[in-house]
């Protein structure tokens, strides 16, 4: 990297990301190191215009192509209500999968109208609640379900079926849905999701309207999609005015990550939906991480660095695993960088350790840095999604603070938690 030029390559920054004349990481227009010092770490610092850019160019993917579309922000990846606006003035509609984002969502001003609920175990409080505020579809997950929805719905609910049409793409196995063997939804080859379409036909509570499929997170093929589209086929008909065909598309959190863009997901999803359907059917997709990850980065703060001769150098930094769920999930991996001296050769072989009392608590293992020292800020580009959304309070640490920037000014959208929050619900 050379100071003035963007972060050449890389799509794992944000759109835009430089190295200043200081010689510190810039992200729109704010340097990290000022940002650090400004609202402390660790700290989710987002590029909000990264996340707009993401948001058109899905629109612009489907308006290109005259498809009648639906763009769902799967809100797990981002639950925070700033994002929730933010996705909101951008035209896209909202996922939400439990009634606690589907309050976060109605807070944020999204008209129920865009809003959309999934669940494998929605509570009849849930049911209820967003029935009533006026929610678009409800996704059916289950017969249970289906019996819930008929005994306590006051009026009839536009449903969709969620169907595992059985297709498993190359992701990890925590984040692939769309198998037989899966929690979520109705089975295509065991004949259920037939079943339950015959079922809510019948219903006068519910009115089928479509299909969902979801089949999996950070999936870098795009064949599974079509295959999906093709199983869930089998159970199309009149009835089918929508196919919801789910998230999935993968995303750089690695220099090696070449995931597909945007436009090429869209266009299988797209070409798939009107070959099986027909043009006529709307198509809907549920975007999280391809919207979120790269527009976000963790800032942290070394403390320790520990030298072991001869087997690894440890560099602690003040977060871990309550702010960074996914390595110790997933076994994810992360690159990193030194802030302060973005333009350094990173030469100094490390693994970059949380704070917390686990020794699997490892943010990036076997990374190089440049030369990293106590004081120094430490970043972990693409933990935008399911960083915050995942973040939690083990060893009793107060998640870190959710800051968007643009053109050179940052905003504290989530705070930072205190101690005193850490009691606030004690009784
Ligand atoms: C039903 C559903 N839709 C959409 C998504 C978003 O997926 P992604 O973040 O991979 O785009 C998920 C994520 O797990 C999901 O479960």
């Amino acid at each position: 990297m050379v100071a003035g030029d963007p972060i050449v390559g890389s799509a794992v920054f944000p759109q835009g990301s430089r190295v200043n004349e200081e010689g510190h990481l810039e992200i729109a227009g704010c340097d990290v190191v000022e940002l650090a010092e400004e609202h402390g770490t660790p700290a989710y610092f987002y590029a909000e215009d990264d996340m707009r850019a993401r948001a058109r160019a899905y629109r612009e993917a489907f308006e290109s192509r005259g498809a009648e579309y639906e763009i769902l922000f799967a809100s797990k990846s981002l639950p925070c209500t700033a994002a929730y606006r933010l996705f909101a003035e951008e035209g896209l509609s909202v996922d939400v999968a439990s009634g606690g984002e589907l309050h976060m969502a109605l807070r944020a001003g999204f008209d129920p109208d865009r809003i959309h609920m999934h669940g494998n175990n929605k509570s009849e409080e849930e049911i209820l609640l967003a029935a009533r505020a006026g929610i678009r579809h409800l996704i059916l997950d289950s017969f249970d379900e289906i019996e819930r929805c008929e005994r306590i719905l006051d009026e009839p609910q536009k449903v969709l079926i969620r169907v595992t049409p059985g297709i498993k793409p190359s992701t990890h196995d925590y984040i692939t849905t769309g198998q037989l063997d899966s929690k979520f939804g109705f089975g295509l080859e065991d004949g259920l999701a037939a079943k339950a379409v015959e079922r809510a036909l019948a219903s006068e509570k519910l009115e089928l309207i479509g299909l969902h499929a979801h089949i999996g997170s950070q999936i870098f093929e795009l064949e599974p999609y079509k295959l999906a589209i093709q199983a869930l086929g089998e159970l199309a008909g009149d009835w089918c005015q929508v196919v919801n065909v789910g998230g999935g598309l993968g995303v750089a959190y690695t220099a090696e990550d070449e995931p597909p863009s945007i436009d090429s997901y869209v266009e299988v999803k797209v070409r798939g939906v009107a070959e099986v359907f027909g043009p006529d059917v709307r198509i809907l997709v549920e975007p999280g991480r391809s919207l979120v990850a790269n527009a976000g980065l963790t800032a942290y703060r070394v403390g320790t660095v520990k030298e072991i001769p001869g087997v690894r150098t440890y560099v602690a930094v003040d977060g871990g695993m309550s702010d960074n769920l996914r390595p110790m999930l997933y076994g994810s991996v992360y690159e990193a960088l030194v802030a302060d001296r973005a333009t350094d050769q990173p030469e100094t072989l490390v693994t970059i350790a949380g704070m917390h009392c686990e020794s699997g608590d490892v943010i990036v293992r076997d990374t190089m840095l440049a030369d990293p020292a106590v004081g120094d800020v430490v970043v972990t580009p693409a933990t935008g999604a399911y960083g915050y959304a995942m973040a939690n309070n083990y060893n009793g640490v107060p998640r870190p603070p959710v800051v968007f920037c643009r053109d050179g000014s940052s905003r504290v959208v989530v705070r930072r938690e205190t101690y005193e929050d850490l009691t606030a619900r004690d009784v």
